[in-house]
C-alpha cells in the first residue's frame, strides 16, 4: 500500500522524530511503500496567502502552489501522522499544510452548496502523537485532536473505517520505561497497520 507519512516535529533528535522513524521504518518492513513527508525537514511554508484565499475555489487552479504536495497526496493510498500536539491542535506547520492542500477539488467537490466527497484514494488513517497533558487534562479539554483526528479525518476520507489512534499523554511526567512502550507499541501497530 502506498503511504503518506507525514512527519512536523522541528528537531531531529526528539522523541517525536525517534517515533517518525519507528514508523516509517515499521510500516516498510510491512511491506509498504511509503512518502516520507517531512514537513520541517523539506521547509513547508504553512502560510496560505491572500493570492491563495482568493484563488482557494477556482478548480483546479488553485493547487498550482502547492501541486507536487497534491499529487502526493492523490497518490496515497493511506496517510499516517506522526506529531507532538501544541495548544491542543497541530503545529502550526501541519496545520499550514491542511489549509494550503486540502483545497476544494481535491479533498472535496461543492456544487451548488453540496460538498462531495472527493479523497476516496485514502483507505485507512492512523495518528501518532505526543500531548504534555495527562489523559484527563486532553478529555477536560476537549481533546481537539483527537476529534480531528477520529472524526474529521475519518469523515473526510474513508468515513466506514475508524482511525488507528495512538498517543502517548503526559510527556510532562515520562519515563525512558513509557517512552519505550509507546515506541513499542507505535512498531507494532505499524506493523499490522
Ligand atoms: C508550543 C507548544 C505548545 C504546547 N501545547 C500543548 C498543549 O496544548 N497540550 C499538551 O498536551 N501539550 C502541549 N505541549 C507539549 C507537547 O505536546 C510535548 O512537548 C510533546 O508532545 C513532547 O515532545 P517533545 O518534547 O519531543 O517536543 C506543547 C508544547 C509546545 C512546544
Amino acid at each position: 500500500m502506498k503511504i503518506l507519512l507525514l512527519h512536523s516535529h522541528p528537531v531531529e533528535s526528539s522523541y517525536g522524530a525517534a517515533l517518525h522513524a519507528a514508523t516509517r521504518e515499521s510500516l516498510q518492513r510491512a511491506g509498504h511503500d511509503v512518502d516520507d513527508c517531512n514537513l520541517y525537514a523539506e521547509n513547508f511554508n504553512p502560510i496560505l496567502s491572500r493570492e491563495e484565499r482568493i484563488g482557494y475555489h477556482d478548480v483546479p487552479g488553485n493547487i498550482e502552489p502547492v501541486r507536487s504536495y497534491v499529487e502526493r497526496l492523490q497518490a496515497a493510498e493511506a496517510l499516517v501522522i506522526v506529531t507532538p500536539i501544541w495548544n491542543f491542535g497541530w503545529p502550526a506547520i501541519l496545520k499550514g499544510y491542511f489549509d494550503r492542500v486540502w483545497l476544494p477539488g481535491v479533498t472535496f467537490d461543492l456544487a451548488d452548496g453540496v460538498l462531495t466527497r472527493k479523497l476516496t484514494n485514502i483507505r485507512k488513517v492512523g495518528v501518532v502523537l505526543t500531548y504534555g497533558a495527562t489523559r484527563w487534562r486532553a478529555f477536560m479539554a476537549g481533546n481537539p485532536p483527537k476529534k480531528i483526528a477520529t472524526r474529521v479525518l475519518r469523515v473526510t476520507t474513508n468515513p466506514a473505517r475508524r482511525v488507528t489512534f495512538l498517543a502517548h499523554y503526559d510527556m510532562n511526567n515520562c519515563t525512558a520505561e513509557t517512552r519505550a512502550a509507546f515506541l513499542a507499541k507505535v512498531k507494532r501497530e505499524m506493523e499490522r497497520f
